[in-house]
C-alpha cells in the first residue's frame, strides 16, 4: 500500500484515488472510524434502515418479478477479469474523454429521479458531488430540484477545496440533461432551453419509461411521491409549465397534489409512446438550440434499436434497462451490450452501459465489454439515503478507489487497455443462481 508520506515517485492524471484505502485504515489511530460500509449488501441494507417505507420501497422497486434485475446481475457473474502480472502499473490513468470532455474517471451519475424522498435536499448533494469529483452528473427530468438549482450545485462542486483536478481537463462540470419527451413541443423546447442555458453538456432521451413499469410493492401501498406533491420541480420551475397550470387552473400552492400530477401524468410518464418519427426533430432541436451538442437515446437494448440510432444520427446511446425497473424478464443489459458492440455500432456513436453496476469489476466488465463509459445509479441512492452529501461522497470516493486498485492489481495502465480480450466469458447458461448475483 503505498504511503503519502514517501516522495512522490511516479505521476498521475488524477490524484491518488487508491490512498482512501491507506487513510481509511489509518484513521482509528486517530480516533476516527469510517463512516459506513460501502459493501453493496451491507450499504443496501443501511440504507433500508435509514429510509422511511416509501423511500426504501421505491428505491428497491423492480418490474414484476425482479427477473430482469436478477439477469442484470447475472450477466456480470459470466465474465471473468484476466489480470496480467508485472505490468507497470504505477502511472495509471483512470481518465477518460467523453463527447470531448476530460472525466475523472469512465464513471457516471446515472439520472434518477425524485431524490428528495432519499434525502431532504435532493438532487443537490450529488450534483456538488458529482461535480467536485468531475464524474459526470446526470439529471432526470423526473428530479425534484430545478435544472437551474442543480447546475449551480454542480457548478459550486468544482469550487470546493477537495475539488478533483484532471490533467488535461477545462475543469468544467460535465452534466446530461435526462429528457422525458412532453407530447407537447412548447414544454419540451422550453426544457431543452433550460438545460442548455444551464450549461448542460448533452441531451439524453429516455426511450424505456412512457410509462412506468408494474412495480407490484408501489402499487400495493400507494406508494406515488408525484400523488403527493413531490416530485414536479422541473414542471413547477418551467415557464410553459406553469403556464398549462393556469389554463387548468390549478394553484400549486394550494393544489400540489394536482399540480404534481398534472406533471408527471400528462408530461413525464404520460403512457403514450413516442416513434422514430419523432426524433430527428428532437435532434434538430436540440442541436439549434445547444450549437450542436451531443444526443443521445437510452433504453437501448437491441441490435436493430442500436442501428436506427446510428442511422438517425445519434451521438451517442445509453444501454439501459432502467436497471431492470421496466419489463420484466428482458435480457441482462450486459447482455444487451455485448450484442449491439458485436454489431459494430461502437465503431459509429459513443456506447454508454447503465444498468446492475454494484462494484468496480462491474465497471471494468463494461467496459472489457465495448462500453466507453459506465453509469451508476442505485449504489449513490443508498449513500445518499444513509448520509446525504458525505454518503454520496464515500460511496463515490470508495467506488473509484476500488476501480483504481484494480487497475493496479489487474495489470490494466490505462482504460484501453480494458479490452475484451481481459475477459473470460462463460455461456449464457442461468441455471446457477448465487445468491451473490441477486445483490
Ligand atoms: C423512474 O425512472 C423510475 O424508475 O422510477
Amino acid at each position: 500500500m503505498s504511503d503519502p508520506r514517501i516522495p512522490k515517485l511516479y505521476h498521475r492524471s488524477t490524484p491518488s484515488w487508491e490512498q482512501r484505502q491507506r487513510e481509511s485504515f489509518w484513521i482509528l489511530n486517530e480516533g476516527k472510524t469510517v463512516p459506513f460500509n460501502t459493501r453493496p449488501d451491507k450499504l443496501e441494507a443501511l440504507a433500508r434502515e435509514c429510509l422511511s417505507r416509501n423511500g426504501r420501497l421505491y428505491a428497491e422497486s423492480n418490474a414484476g418479478n425482479s427477473w430482469t434485475h436478477l439477469a442484470n446481475r447475472q450477466a456480470f457473474y459470466r465474465h471473468r477479469i484476466i489480470s496480467h502480472q508485472l505490468v507497470d502499473t504505477n502511472e495509471r490513468d483512470t481518465t477518460t474523454t467523453l463527447f470531448g470532455h476530460r472525466c475523472a474517471a469512465p464513471i457516471g451519475f446515472a439520472p434518477i429521479g425524485i431524490n428528495k424522498i432519499y434525502n431532504g435536499a435532493g438532487e443537490i448533494p450529488v450534483a456538488k458531488v458529482a461535480g467536485e469529483l468531475q464524474l459526470p452528473y446526470g439529471l432526470s427530468t423526473a428530479g425534484s430540484t430545478s435544472i437551474e438549482d442543480v447546475a449551480a450545485a454542480n457548478d459550486e462542486g468544482r469550487t470546493i477545496p477537495q475539488a478533483v483536478h484532471v490533467e488535461g481537463s477545462d475543469d468544467k462540470p460535465i452534466r446530461f440533461y435526462q429528457l422525458y419527451m412532453p407530447h407537447d413541443d412548447e414544454l419540451t423546447i422550453s426544457l431543452l432551453r433550460r438545460a442548455h442555458n444551464s450549461g448542460f453538456t448533452a441531451c439524453i432521451l429516455t426511450t424505456d419509461t412512457w410509462q412506468l413499469g408494474w412495480r407490484h410493492d408501489d402499487v400495493a401501498t400507494s406508494n406515488y411521491a408525484f400523488y403527493r406533491g413531490i416530485g414536479a420541480d422541473l414542471g413547477l420551475t418551467d415557464p410553459v409549465f406553469q403556464k398549462r397550470l393556469e389554463e387548468a387552473g390549478i394553484d400549486p400552492k394550494k393544489e400540489p397534489e394536482r399540480a404534481s400530477a398534472k406533471w408527471i401524468d400528462e408530461n413525464v410518464w404520460h403512457g403514450r409512446a413516442f416513434s422514430w418519427e419523432k426524433i430527428p426533430w428532437l435532434i434538430k432541436t436540440w442541436k439549434e438550440i445547444s450549437g450542436g451538442a451531443p444526443f443521445l437515446i437510452k433504453g437501448i437494448q437491441s441490435v436493430h434499436d442500436a442501428q436506427k440510432c446510428v442511422e438517425i444520427g445519434c451521438d451517442g446511446i445509453v444501454v439501459s434497462n432502467h436497471a431492470g425497473r421496466q419489463v420484466d424478464g428482458a435480457i441482462a443489459s450486459l447482455d444487451a451490450l455485448e450484442n449491439i458492440v458485436n454489431a459494430g455500432i461502437g465503431e459509429k456513436l459513443v456506447v454508454t452501459f447503465d444498468s446492475g453496476v454494484r462494484g468496480a469489476s462491474d465497471v471494468i466488465k463494461a467496459l472489457c465489454l465495448g462500453a466507453k463509459f459506465v453509469w451508476v445509479g442505485r449504489l449513490w441512492i443508498w449513500g445518499l439515503s444513509i448520509m446525504g452529501e458525505e454518503g454520496v461522497r464515500h460511496v463515490m470516493r470508495n467506488l473509484l478507489a476500488e476501480f483504481d486498485i484494480s487497475m493496479a492489481i489487474g495489470g490494466f495502465r490505462n482504460v484501453d487497455e480494458f479490452t475484451k480480450d481481459r475477459l473470460e466469458s462463460y455461456i449464457k447458461s442461468y441455471s446457477l443462481i448465487d445468491e451473490k448475483a441477486k445483490l
